[in-house]
């Protein structure tokens, strides 16, 4: 009997069976419950239009922005300043990277999580029972001049747009930081002071259709590990957070940003501001793509709670800790494990 090809990617692995392999099958009672979930009209989170963060209105925006993290810790924004052509440029250029062939694709293939950049398949196959039905390319992305060079370079104006866009996107992550810093009564340059040298890391992440969409996830229900995280999605859904115990549906919204809170920010904010579960479902009928930014502390930094925001009815949330040390026990423990943040709790 002729042994089966590994496909190490799941588009090829699916491209040539056409079902969902028993490596991808979630054990019942561990299954997305594709009918109980709320698709409210709109985003399903707040949406805020950042037009006026650098007017006479900033108080507001920012203050929007403080509400938003406290009790969803997701948003989505418009008016981001991040230019049309270069978003689309983005979208159009990771498509093209993940209809590469498959010999040209592998050439980044790794599965090693300490790797700067890598095409890889679900989150850890190193370590993960089931595996989810995603494909994705990871980039450092800043310092630019750093990671560039080790970027794909197919097709060819990968490195161009990608740079271009990783760029506009941590412009906008220094300005979400300040207005969050802003909205927790904290100096405006705090949350960029506390982060030290500051990384940037990108996911491609490609979710291809699904025959039976009920029995896997494209992620399932984690918190990022990062500080704060900014999605561009094409025009299909997938993403959903929860919300009072339930999944709320965050379709997409045309030239809008979704932005989440992620662990560090909780901790550097004492637990003010939530990193929320979310997860994300595949459907039968389209790929989907979507580009997190995650935007983190650099691994040296020492992350700790704002003082301010440390008194008698809010004690110290966590010891501090590097965010090296909180990123590898993050891709140790699995996505589904219990919140990695509670590791990190002051020791008396
Ligand atoms: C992630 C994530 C959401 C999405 O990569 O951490 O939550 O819509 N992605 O792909
Ligand atoms: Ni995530």
């Amino acid at each position: 009997m002729a042994t089966a090809i590994a496909k190490p990617l799941l588009s090829d692995l699916v491209a040539e069976s056409g079902t969902v392999p028993s490596s991808h099958i979630r054990p019942v009672g561990d299954r997305p419950d594709l009918a109980d979930v709320d698709h409210e009209s709109g985003a399903g989170i707040p949406l805020i239009d950042l037009k006026h963060l650098d007017g006479p209105e900033r108080r507001r925006v920012v203050e929007a922005i403080g509400s938003a993290c406290e009790t969803d810790g997701f948003f989505m924004v418009t008016n981001h300043g991040i230019p049309e052509a270069v978003v689309e440029g983005m979208l159009r250029v990771a498509k093209e990277f993940f209809h590469l062939p498959e010999s040209e694709r592998l050439k980044c293939y790794s599965d090693d999580p300490k790797k700067a950049i890598r095409l890889s398949t679900s989150f850890n196959v190193r370590t993960e029972k089931v595996s989810n039905w995603r494909d994705f390319l990871r980039l450092h992305c800043y310092p630019l001049q750093s990671f560039i060079d080790q970027w794909p370079s197919n097709p060819p104006a990968f490195r161009e747009v990608v740079g271009a866009y990783s760029t506009e996107a941590r412009a906008l992550a220094l300005r979400l930081l300040e207005a969050i810093s802003e909205s927790l009564g904290l100096e405006r340059r705090h949350m960029v002071t506390a982060m030290g040298g500051h990384a940037q890391h990108m996911a491609v992440n490609y979710y291809p259709p699904c025959p039976q969409p009920e029995l896997t996830y494209g992620l399932p229900g984690h918190k990022d590990p990062n500080a704060v995280t900014l999605l561009l999605q094409d025009g299909v859904s997938g993403l959903q957070v929860q919300r009072g115990g339930r999944w709320v549906a965050v379709n997409p919204v045309p030239n809008a940003l979704v932005i989440n809170i992620g662990d560090q920010l909780q901790a550097l904010s004492n637990d003010r501001y939530k990193s929320v579960l979310h997860r994300v479902i595949v459907n039968s009928e389209s790929e989907r793509i979507s580009v997190p930014t995650f935007y983190c502390p650099s691994p040296d930094a020492v992350v700790a709670p704002a003082e301010a925001l440390v008194d008698g009815s809010h004690p110290l949330a966590y010891r501090p800790f590097t965010y090296q040390e909180y990123y590898e026990e993050f891709w140790n423990m699995g996505l589904e494990s219990a919140s990695c943040l509670d590791r990190f709790r002051p020791m008396d």
